[in-house]
């Protein structure tokens, strides 16, 4: 009888942890040895916190509580070898990396995913500290390191992120590379407008990936969109001060993956460089742009609301005959209305090698000083609808 009970009482225990491990893993990095608002190195705790999760089966959550914690190195998540597909990293605290620009100078990013299938990261602040890199850059007296950027997403699939903030980056903010299925919602980045490389987020060979209701502020691109970027949706975005969303740079090697299927809707430019930029440089290429939707736009103030640049070769390096074999075409203007900072409003400046193809204008209304202003085309082919201001030199 005695026996029985004993086993009995084992396999409910059994039976209990079971439960509770497959329903629920969560861990606090706290417990684990990471300090808030302290000089000591939390990173150790991170790290162990993601290694746990990343060792356990079904669904688990890494919680970084309210507090500042200092992470004064790289950190490297990578779901080669977990045994986990859902992963959720929980932040309400601030992630700060030191001020002194020399201590990650050998880094690539400062926050890195690499090779993760299932992951959410909600909330927190990512403060990349960037402002001392920036001056030294801006200085130029000294030899400034490159800088990390702050977060990126390598090679990985099925990734969520919500609601976070990424403060005054050193490089870019966010990089989405090698990636399929992400969905980007409500985030919010920020950084001075004369701060330089600090691109918002960053997209390139990457399938399926959707930017929404975000708020970016920055010294470069607000998003930008590099090689092998396919069915990529943008919306809802707020952009300023930056320079715009920009497809491009293409064409700087010689054999480039194509951008295809991006759409950029709903979304307002404030005091911007540009508005939406498809960039090449004028150099030999096989890369190749097509099925582009820039939509319901408004501009305010921007100094290029609509441009293509084909010629693209600062201080004209490198780049032989200045043309660029970058192939653009199917590329529509709907709906796009608001102020020009310069008088050209629309400018398509396409490769005499290939001119821009499918060109298609529609309802467009550009003002510069509440007055006309005007468009600069060459190479360009395309058919209009609607009311355009100003007029199209398609040619
Ligand atoms: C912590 O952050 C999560 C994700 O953003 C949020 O849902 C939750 O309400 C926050 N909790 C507190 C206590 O602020
Ligand atoms: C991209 O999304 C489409 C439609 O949802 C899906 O059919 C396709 O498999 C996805 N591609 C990748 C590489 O995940
Ligand atoms: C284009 O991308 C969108 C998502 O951005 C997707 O829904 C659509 O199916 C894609 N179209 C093609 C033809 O792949
Ligand atoms: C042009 O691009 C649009 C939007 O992606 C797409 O629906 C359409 O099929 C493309 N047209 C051609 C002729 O490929």
């Amino acid at each position: 009888m005695k026996i029985i009970i004993v086993t009995l009482s084992i396999i409910l225990e059994i039976l209990n942890l079971k439960s509770v491990t497959a329903a629920y893993n969560y861990y606090d990095v706290v417990t684990l040895g990471a300090k808030p608002n302290s000089n000591s190195d939390s990173s150790k705790a991170l790290e162990a916190a993601w290694n746990i999760a990343c060792d356990s089966t079904g669904e688990s959550t890494i919680h970084i509580p309210e507090g500042e914690y200092f992470v004064p190195k790289s950190l490297k998540f990578s779901g080669k070898g977990c045994r986990n597909s859902k992963i959720n990293f929980v932040i309400n605290g601030t992630l700060k990396a030191p001020s002194d620009f020399r201590v990650l100078q050998n880094s690539k990013t400062w926050v890195l995913f690499e090779h993760v299938n299932g992951l959410t990261l909600s909330g927190g602040v990512f403060d990349a500290a960037g402002a001392k890199l920036w001056n030294c850059k801006r200085s130029g007296k000294e030899a400034c390191p490159r800088g990390v950027e702050s977060l990126g997403f390598v090679n990985s699939q099925n990734i969520e992120i919500n609601g976070i903030t990424s403060l005054d980056s050193q490089l870019y903010h966010i990089v989405i590379d090698d990636c399929q299925n992400v969905k980007v919602e409500g985030v919010t980045i920020s950084a001075s407008g004369h701060s330089p490389n600090t691109d918002g987020i960053h997209v390139q060979s990457s399938i399926n990936v959707t930017i929404s209701s975000s708020n970016i502020a920055t010294g470069d691109d607000c998003i930008s969109i590099g090689p092998g970027t396919k069915n990529f949706w943008i919306q809802d975005i707020t952009c300023g001060p930056g320079h715009g969303i920009s497809i491009g740079s293409l064409g700087k090697t010689l054999h480039e993956a194509k951008v295809y299927n991006v759409t950029v809707q709903t979304s307002t430019f404030i005091n911007t460089e540009n508005g939406v930029r498809i960039k090449s440089w004028g150099r030999p290429s096989d890369g190749f742009v097509s099925d582009v939707v820039f939509q319901h736009l408004t501009m305010e103030n921007a100094r290029n609301p609509i441009i293509i640049d084909q010629n693209y070769c600062p201080n004209h390096n490198d780049c032989p005959g200045e043309v660029s074999g970058v192939r653009i075409s199917n590329v529509t203007y709907d709906d796009i209305h608001g102020s020009s900072a310069t008088s050209i409003a629309l400018k398509f400046d396409c490769s005499s090698k290939h001119r821009c193809l499918d060109i298609i204008l529609k309802n467009i209304k550009l003002t510069h000083e509440n007055k006309q202003a005007s468009s600069f085309c060459n190479n360009c082919e395309g058919s209009t609808f609607g009311n355009i201001q100003p007029k199209s030199c398609f040619n």
